[in-house]
């Protein structure tokens, strides 16, 4: 895409500080983070804010790279994404992104697109093979176990990609 093409895209999404704002400390971080980095894990309590940090830090990147944003976010079981997504909801909509349900994916006004996934099942992966993303995030596995929040692995890629782990 050529400059003035890849400026209208962007354009196309409104600046997401008008939806959202990341809070002082991790999500600032996560933010401002060099795009030179390319694994970031987001850790803390219950309630620090690691869910909206990805899912606002996302808005900044489809921001920035439109169609080449794609986006995929994690989870072990659909109820654990559930929230998640009711939470995407209130952010992306006003954005004029949709939501398709049978797809468990966001699409954008400028092309970016970004898919809930859950992999009950290290099998369940095989069906993302040879997908490429610029954002990842999953929740780390002995978090999973432990229930306890640990981090979050955002995964950066062509627009780059970036893997959160919350
Ligand atoms: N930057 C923010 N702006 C507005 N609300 C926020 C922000 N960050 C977190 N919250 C709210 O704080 C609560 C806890 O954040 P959440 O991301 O779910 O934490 P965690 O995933 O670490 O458990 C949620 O209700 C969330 O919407
Ligand atoms: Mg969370």
């Amino acid at each position: 895409m050529v400059g003035a093409d890849r400026d209208k895209a962007a354009a196309a999404v409104k600046p997401y500080t008008t939806v959202w704002k990341p809070q002082p400390g991790p999500q600032t971080d996560l933010l401002t983070c060099p795009a030179s980095i390319t694994e970031i894990f987001f850790g803390g309590a219950r309630g620090g804010g690691k869910t909206d940090g990805v899912l606002g830090e996302w808005i900044a990147h489809a921001s920035r790279y439109g169609k080449d944003a794609i986006g995929l976010m994690i989870r072990r079981e659909l109820t654990q994404l559930v929230e998640t997504i009711e939470r995407s909801r209130v952010l992306y909509t006003p954005l004029g992104a949709r939501y398709t349900t049978a797809e468990k994916m966001w699409a954008f006004p400028n092309g970016a697109r970004l898919r809930f996934a859950y992999l009950e099942r290290d099998a369940d992966a095989d069906a993302y093979q040879g997908h490429s993303y610029s954002r990842t995030s999953r929740r780390p596995a002995h978090s999973q176990a432990s229930g306890q929040s640990c981090g979050c692995r955002p995964h950066c890629g062509p627009a780059p990609a970036c893997q959160s782990v919350w």
